[in-house]
């Protein structure tokens, strides 16, 4: 595994490759829900990239850009035993400047659900993937279900942009207990964890409902709401897959997400149906 920290460096080495590759951008303290986005990318690609950024233009001010877990030794350790071919691993001064050129996330659907609790912070992404998707040039770039805004917007952002990269969704990985694996689950404490599984156990609940034939999606928050603890809802919401909201559930079109924040610590997990 080769690791660099020059954008420009690593552009023009990925450019003299003959070889389809594929791109997994991460803010590292990698779990096995970054290790499946590697292994679909290690299968559908000759050559697999990884980005490990803590990108400090989607923290909004008072959130937790500084204790944001870093692990640069053992993230390096997880690529090489994940097979990973290029770690690209840049400084905040190698990829922003002062007076910068920014991607603006759209005024809707940047700013309902995680763009209401966090103004502001879609259009750092979108701007961080911009560039990293600019550095790397991949055939086919790896997101997770997981942050199903995230993946929307990215979505949104390659098709608006006419960007030449296909964004492979990726399903969410769980722990043994249902919660969906997060970096900052290390946040939490033993009690908090426990209480954290109200957040899959919800989704169930909506997914059990939905099975059995119950599409009113008023019924189904109200149920979902009753599982969760009322002070440690962010929202709970039943959109399409395009993040429009629904009335009833589309079977195969339609995404249930929680966020919650439990202490201190903002969770979020979906279930697509
Ligand atoms: P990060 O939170 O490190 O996540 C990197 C990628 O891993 C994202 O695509 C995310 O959706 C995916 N992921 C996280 N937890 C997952 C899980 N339990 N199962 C499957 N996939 C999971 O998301 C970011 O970083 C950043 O916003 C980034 C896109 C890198 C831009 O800075």
């Amino acid at each position: 595994m080769r690791v660099f920290q020059s954008p420009l460096e690593l552009k023009n080495e990925l450019r003299s490759l003959d070889a389809s590759i594929g791109f997994v951008p991460t803010m590292g303290a990698l779990h096995n829900g970054h290790i499946s986005l590697i292994k679909k990318a290690k299968e559908q690609n000759e050559i697999v990239v990884v980005s490990i950024f803590v990108n400090p233009t989607q923290f909004l001010k008072g959130e937790d850009l500084d204790k944001y877990p870093r692990r640069e030794q053992a993230d390096r350790r997880v690529c090489e035993l994940a097979g990973v071919d290029y770690l690209f691993y840049p400084n905040a001064d190698d990829i922003y400047g002062k007076d910068e050129v920014t991607v603006c996330a759209p005024n809707v659907r940047g700013y309902i659900l995680e763009g209401t609790s966090r103004p502001g912070h879609f259009s750092g992404v979108l701007t961080v993937v911009m560039k990293l998707l600019n550095i790397v040039n991949p055939k086919n770039a790896y997101f997770g279900k997981k942050d199903a805004q995230q993946l929307n917007l990215i979505t949104l952002m390659v098709k608006q942009m006419f960007m030449d990269v296909n964004i492979v969704p990726v399903d969410t990985m769980r722990d043994a207990n249902g919660l969906a694996l997060s970096s900052r689950n290390e946040y939490l404490t033993p009690i908090e964890k426990e209480e954290a599984l109200k957040i899959p156990l919800s989704l169930k609940k909506a997914t059990n409902m939905v099975m059995s034939g119950i599409y009113d999606v008023k019924r189904i928050k109200e149920e979902m709401t009753n599982i969760l603890l009322p002070n440690e809802i962010s929202y709970v919401a039943i959109v399409s897959r395009e993040f429009e909201p629904l009335e009833k559930v589309i079977p195969g079109n339609s995404i249930v997400l929680v966020e919650a924040v439990v202490g201190s610590t903002r969770l979020l997990d979906n279930i697509w149906l």
